[in-house]
């Protein structure tokens, strides 16, 4: 484990009420990170002198102009961002088996929390990472957002949104490098977790493969922690492996 790369750092996890988000605040300040800003639509959570809670929600831009503005209030620089917001199902979206379950606001709600809610992160939050000295970008993707993985189908609008999410990162990472050479910008798979998202699908998951989210959290921040400039636009795996697009 690198643990030096964390400390001292300011860090921004989205999505930070619960699942991997939740974990990634907590293995942060294990690793010595200075301060965390932990963000949720809830804002759910207590602050001490190293986590400051933010009420956020990902897919509406006011809200993220709102919570930049704050995070400037205390610093104007972060060391990275992790965005975890994810949607796979809600008690009115369940992962289409064939192509007559797809219907058009599932299919919008899945682009916005997947797809459109990372690249508006970035939008706002980038340049506060664009001073010069390592930062990192990171956005929690899925395998199953991987065309070239794809041998099961189904889940039309979780993949297609994935998918989405790899391409719009992956072309903030080519523009972020003009503005600094040492931002990394990446979409992270985490491995199966367990999590509120992916409980209703874990059956068929052997018991090693499903991982906690503190485990979960502590292997993400180890590949972030060893990913290097040009690595800038990948998709990494949970075990530092590429992912194919
Ligand atoms: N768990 C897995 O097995 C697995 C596998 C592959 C990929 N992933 C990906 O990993 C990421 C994290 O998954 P998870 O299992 O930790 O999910 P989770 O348990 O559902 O947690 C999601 C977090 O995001 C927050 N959130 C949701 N919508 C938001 C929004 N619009 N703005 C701000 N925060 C929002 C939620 O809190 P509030 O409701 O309070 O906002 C919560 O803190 C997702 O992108 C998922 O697709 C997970």
């Amino acid at each position: 484990m690198d643990d030096s790369a964390w400390v001292g750092q300011h860090v921004l996890v989205v999505g930070a009420s619960r699942g991997i988000g939740a974990a990634l605040v907590d293995a942060l300040l294990a690793r010595g990170a200075a301060h965390v800003w932990a963000a949720s639509r809830t804002g759910a959570g207590l602050d001490d002198d190293r986590v400051t809670r933010l009420t956020l929600d990902a897919t509406d831009e006011a809200s993220l102009q709102a919570a930049v503005v704050r995070i400037r209030q205390t610093t104007q620089l972060l060391g990275a961002v992790i965005h975890t917001p994810g949607l796979l199902q809600n008690d009115a979206i369940r992962p289409e088996r064939r192509m007559q379950d797809i219907t058009l606001d599932a299919l919008r709600a899945s682009f916005a929390v997947n797809a459109f809610a990372p690249i508006l992160t970035a939008k706002h939050l980038l340049p506060l990472l664009w001073h010069g000295e390592r930062a990192v970008f990171a956005s929690l993707s899925a395998r199953v957002g991987s065309i070239g993985d794809n041998q099961l189908g189904g889940w039309y609008s979780y993949r297609a949104a994935k998918a989405a999410q790899n391409q719009l990162i992956h072309t903030a990472a080519i523009e972020a490098a003009r503005k600094s050479k040492a931002l990394i910008c990446c979409t992270l798979h985490p491995g199966t977790v367990d999590t509120g998202l992916s409980k209703p699908f874990q059956a068929g998951v052997k018991a090693e493969k499903l991982f906690s989210p503190e485990r979960a959290a502590h292997q993400l921040l180890d590949v972030l922690a060893g990913l290097k400039p040009a690595d800038s636009g990948g998709f990494f795996a949970w075990d530092g492996q590429r992912v194919v697009w």
